[in-house]
């Protein structure tokens, strides 16, 4: 389990399920993911069960549950998917799900932490992440964490009846070390 300030990230339970359903369907989170479609309790049952064996090197992708470190409640899941040994990059995704728990630090220690983990656990050269252009909380919390916008892709996600641009943003590990070297943790 890794601690920041204000989480800590530990693997996935099935008993997180009923968390999950708890705010997991709320369009205001769901309408900045790649699909803001509805999730069934059986389809999230289904996801969890994959989500909590995955392995990184294996799977290629490492999903986490963010929980606040003080009360242990549980605010969503970070990760990285399409980790790629090859090329040494992951793309990062991230969802605090009860919107009022949102605009509280939790997104930016738990992307700092996952950034952490990403570059000192699994050795990774570089992480990157898609967000759409309206997203301006988002993109505030990763420039928090250390990530650049380096690029935008446009049209890349359907909304609310229209084409949004989205902006790409990366982290390499040489800009991470300078903040977070080596046997330097998060957490005080
Ligand atoms: C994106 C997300 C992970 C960020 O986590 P968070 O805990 O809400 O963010 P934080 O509180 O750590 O940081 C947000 C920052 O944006 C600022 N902010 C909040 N709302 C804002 C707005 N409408 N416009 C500009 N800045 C805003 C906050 O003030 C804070 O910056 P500050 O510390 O300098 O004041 C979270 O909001 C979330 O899960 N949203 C829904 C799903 C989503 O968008 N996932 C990411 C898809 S790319």
């Amino acid at each position: 389990m890794y601690l920041g300030k204000k989480v800590r990230l530990r693997a996935l339970e099935m008993s997180d399920l009923d968390a999950i359903m708890a705010h997991w369907n709320t369009y205001e989170t769901r309408r900045y993911l790649y699909s803001a479609m509805p999730h069934s309790r059986e389809h999230e049952r289904e996801w969890l069960e994959r989500a909590a064996k995955q392995t990184p090197w294996e799977d290629g992708s490492l999903t986490l549950a963010i929980e606040d470190r003080d009360t242990q409640e549980f605010l969503g899941t970070v990760g990285l998917a399409r980790i790629s040994p090859e090329n040494m990059h992951a793309e990062f995704g991230i969802a605090i799900h009860n919107p009022a728990q949102q605009g509280k630090g939790y997104g930016t220690d738990a992307t700092e932490i996952i950034l952490w983990i990403g570059f000192h656990e699994l050795g990774l050269n570089s992480i990157h992440l898609y967000t759409m252009e309206s997203n301006v909380r988002a993109q505030r919390a990763y420039e928090k964490a250390g990530f650049k916008r380096v690029g935008k892709i446009r049209q890349y996600m359907y909304s609310g009846g229209e084409y949004e641009d989205a902006f790409v943003m990366d982290i390499l590990k040489s800009e991470f070390m300078e903040r977070w070297p080596p046997g330097k943790m998060i957490a005080n």
